[in-house]
């Protein structure tokens, strides 16, 4: 398949095979997202791949878009960072995720965009809220 009929193929995928996605592919993946293009190239995303099931579950009870990963093997967060860039923050997320959705049809993986951004009701913080600063 070339480019453009992988890209003609995307479909979003909601029901899912309980069949692991292998290492080797969430790295494919997460190259793909790590190489979109992004405002002064600032790059102010952060990714954060889940397998553990019970952080699934709790990304199911916070998000009410979120039903969907009840039968995913894992979920790539994808999280924009204010501190670097602000303005264009959510554009530069939205390029890295289609990025993945394309890189996951290529792989011939099912995947889904479950949106989150900017509804403010699952913007809003639940629970106790840490802010971890990576070194
Ligand atoms: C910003 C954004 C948010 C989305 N959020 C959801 C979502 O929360 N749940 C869902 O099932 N699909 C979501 N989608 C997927 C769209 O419903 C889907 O892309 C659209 O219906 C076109 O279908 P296709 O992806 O199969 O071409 C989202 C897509 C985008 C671009």
């Amino acid at each position: 398949m070339n480019f453009i009929e992988t890209i003609a193929a995307r479909r979003s995928i909601r029901v899912f095979t309980d069949e692991m996605v292998t290492d080797e592919q969430i790295k494919t993946l997460l190259t793909a997202g790590m190489n979109a293009p992004s405002a002064r190239n600032m790059q102010p995303w952060h990714f954060m791949v889940i397998k553990d099931r019970k952080t699934i579950n709790r990304i199911i009870e916070i998000c009410p878009n979120g039903a969907l990963l009840k039968g995913a093997p894992m979920a790539i967060l994808v999280l924009g960072d204010l501190h670097i860039s602000g303005d264009y923050c959510a554009l530069d997320c939205s390029a890295a995720v289609e990025n993945i959705l394309l890189a996951a049809q290529a792989e011939e993986l099912g995947a889904c965009w479950i949106g989150v951004y900017p509804r403010p009701e699952t913007r809003e913080t639940r629970g106790p809220q840490k802010i971890v600063q990576a070194a």
